[in-house]
């Protein structure tokens, strides 16, 4: 299987294949499992510009509309990191008269609420209708829409240009990138920047992280990628800084060419990103070894807790739950319910694996012995929230990088 690179045109190759996979946000009851659709899960690096992407998409508007799972608010440590994002960006670059910043993907508004308490010009693009309306609840100017070309221009005709536009765990959402990036010309001021926060294919390797590989994922981003995406597209790359986010993310600035001096730091990541090979396509082939070993060694933990008539559940429902049950064939035969505090997930069924998603409170009641944690990069918060879970013998199930039974 092999497409033309939606950035550069070059040629994809597939190199990790999941396998048919539903949408990763598709939690659905049990009479819609007759309707459920299923694509291919594969991704390839492009030979021309190195960008890692799916080869086949799913439509977004199957993706992204008024019933999207995903609260960006659920976890206090989104709450904080966000504020924090907020805080830094008032103090620099929206320091100066009158500023104004646009947020890609604002969800529930999770970021944009720090800026508008504080009065600053601002709006939020979100095409997922639900979470656009829990953010326009909290004071925020939002519009209901894709961001593209077109969109750039309209926000540029009415608002002027913008001093900041930011986006997290949205831009590796969106496949027309070369629409984005015109329309990120249209608006961005002549000195301003386009920042964003994406999950690193480096920590999808180092950490086995494949469950980050899902339907809305369509691009795993380096840094000599998305370098290579901002020269293609007439910006530059100015600077790069991992972040702790979703187990190790890249925070990418991106300027106008010349407008701002690059941070050492990205030449230093260039560096390293080559010194491992992370540009090369036979790292990624390599890995597919490594994520076959996680699935053996999980399927073959269960089935013996099952055998030995263990109770194992599973705890958090996120996309990467999706991926993971789905690729390694887990249903609810081996885990017959899975905890999830996002009310609008509760009473669902977790997309192609079907199983149940049930509230925190069934976790204490039916107190199992193992929970295979999906929700691993909240992994100290869930702990300390279900610190009795370990104090009366129960033990967490972890995956990332291998799987262990965490002591
Ligand atoms: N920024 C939040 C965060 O980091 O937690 C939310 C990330 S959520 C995974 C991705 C969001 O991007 C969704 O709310 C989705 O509706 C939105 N989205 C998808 N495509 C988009 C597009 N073309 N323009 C603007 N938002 C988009
Ligand atoms: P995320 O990794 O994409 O942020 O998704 C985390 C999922 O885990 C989300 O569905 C909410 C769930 N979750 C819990 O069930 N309990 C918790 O304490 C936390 C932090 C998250
Ligand atoms: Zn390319």
């Amino acid at each position: 299987m092999r497409i033309n690179c939606r950035v550069c045109d070059g040629t994809v190759e597939a190199a990790l294949d999941l396998g048919k996979q539903p949408l990763a946000n598709g939690f659905l009851g049990p009479d819609e499992i007759a309707a459920e659709r299923f694509t291919r899960l594969a991704v390839g690096m492009c030979d021309r510009c190195t960008t890692v992407q799916l080869i086949e998409e799913v439509k977004q508007e199957l993706r992204y509309h008024d019933s999207y799972r995903y609260q960006a608010s659920g976890s206090r440590g989104h709450r904080s990191h966000f504020e924090q994002d907020a805080r830094r960006f008032i103090a620099t670059e929206l320091a100066g008269p009158d500023p104004f910043i646009v947020e890609i993907g604002c969800n529930d508004g999770v970021m944009l609420e720090t800026i508008a308490r504080a009065g600053i010009r601002h709006l939020g693009i979100e095409p997922s209708a639900n979470v656009a309306n829990a953010a326009l609840a909290k004071g925020i100017r939002v519009h209901t829409r894709f961001f593209d070309e077109a969109a750039g221009h309209d926000i540029r005709a009415t608002d002027g240009p913008a001093d900041v536009i930011f986006g997290a765990n949205t831009i590796c959402h969106i496949a027309h990138i070369g629409s984005l990036f015109r329309g990120v010309d249209a608006l961005l001021a002549d000195d301003g920047v386009f920042v964003f926060e994406e999950p690193y294919l480096g920590t999808v390797i180092d950490r086995t992280a494949f469950d980050q590989i899902y339907d809305e994922h369509i691009f795993y981003f380096t840094v000599r990628s998305v370098q290579a995406i901002a020269a293609h597209f007439g910006f530059e790359l100015v600077d790069a800084e991992h972040i702790a986010m979703h187990g190790g993310e890249i925070r990418y600035t991106i300027a106008r060419p010349g407008r701002r001096r690059p941070a050492p730091a990205v030449a230093e990541l260039l560096t390293a990103e080559k010194a491992r090979g992370l540009a090369d396509p036979e790292t990624l082939r390599r890995f597919t070894a490594t994520v076959e070993r996680v699935r053996a060694d999980l399927l073959s933990l269960l089935r013996r807790l099952r055998a030995e008539g263990r109770l194992v559940v599973g705890y958090g429902a996120p996309a990467k739950c999706t991926t993971v049950t789905n690729y390694c064939g887990i249903g609810p035969d081996l885990l017959p319910f899975v905890i999830d505090s996002t009310p609008e997930k509760q009473g669902l069924l977790v997309p192609g694996s079907h199983i149940p998603v049930v509230p925190p409170e069934t976790f204490t009641e039916k107190r199992p012995d193992f929970a295979v944690l999906f929700a691993w990069n909240h992994a100290e918060e869930i702990m300390a929230k279900e610190k009795w879970f370990t104090e009366a013998g129960g033990k967490w199930i972890v995956y990332i990088p291998q799987v262990h039974v965490a002591s």
